[in-house]
């Protein structure tokens, strides 16, 4: 598989996890998704971030988003490193975590960077519409633990984008002011889909009140 690009759509597949069997478009139905990947089972970055997703549970619920950890080990390795996660991070991991321990999904998403490691896949991130496509990948070494709380912030982001025409600028953080997206010229327009009003920075940079606040 070659590196997946923004906009391409997410390879379709089936693997085992600490769930059942995952059929992964089935699995996102009309849903985003958020497939991430950790080097191995029993890790201990890993065990902090799966702690930390499964507390946004709230968080991705109400983004409509649904969640997908990927680890090179069998299912019956996940279930026990569930209860460690749960036991050592005070939570309950409610979204499946791939088995795949044939690499079958870490090699179709690239997950693995033979210079880096030639087993262990790197921590991929690949947020997915639900159109089923890439809309953001993020790849950071095994000895970094993510940042979850960005994650959600730009699906805040893409969902402006795709409900109310507007980017977002540096450092946004939800509440703040947005970006009317340059492709936006009729002022009739402008008007009724910023009806909080507008400011005119310069002609390539007007900005307006977050629209769903
Ligand atoms: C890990 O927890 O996955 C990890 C920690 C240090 C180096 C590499 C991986």
């Amino acid at each position: 598989m070659s590196t997946l690009r923004l906009g391409d759509t997410a390879p379709d597949f089936e693997q085992d996890s600490s769930k059942g069997r995952i059929k992964f478009h089935e699995y996102l139905g009309d849903s985003w998704g958020v497939l991430f990947s950790h080097p191995a089972d029993f890790t201990p970055v890993c065990t902090t971030e799966l702690g930390y997703t499964s507390k946004l549970a709230q968080e991705f619920a109400k983004r409509n988003v649904k969640v997908l950890a990927l680890s090179v080990d069998e299912a019956a390795s996940h279930q026990k490193w569930i209860g460690d996660i749960n036991e050592t991070q005070n939570t309950t991991v409610d979204f499946p975590i791939l088995a795949d321990a044939d690499r079958k999904v870490s090699t179709l998403y690239d997950m693995i960077h033979p210079n880096a490691s030639a087993t262990a896949t790197v921590r991929s991130v690949f947020v997915i519409d639900p159109a089923k496509k890439v809309r953001l990948t993020i790849t950071y070494p095994a000895s970094t633990g993510r940042n979850f709380d960005e994650i959600l912030r730009v699906i805040d982001s893409l969902q402006l984008t795709d409900q109310y025409s507007v980017a977002t600028p540096v450092n946004w953080k939800d509440g703040e002011d947005v970006i009317i997206l340059p492709s936006i010229q009729d002022p009739e327009v402008i008007k009724s889909k910023f009806p909080k009003g507008h400011t005119v920075v310069k002609p390539y940079l007007r900005t307006t009140p977050q629209p769903n606040k």
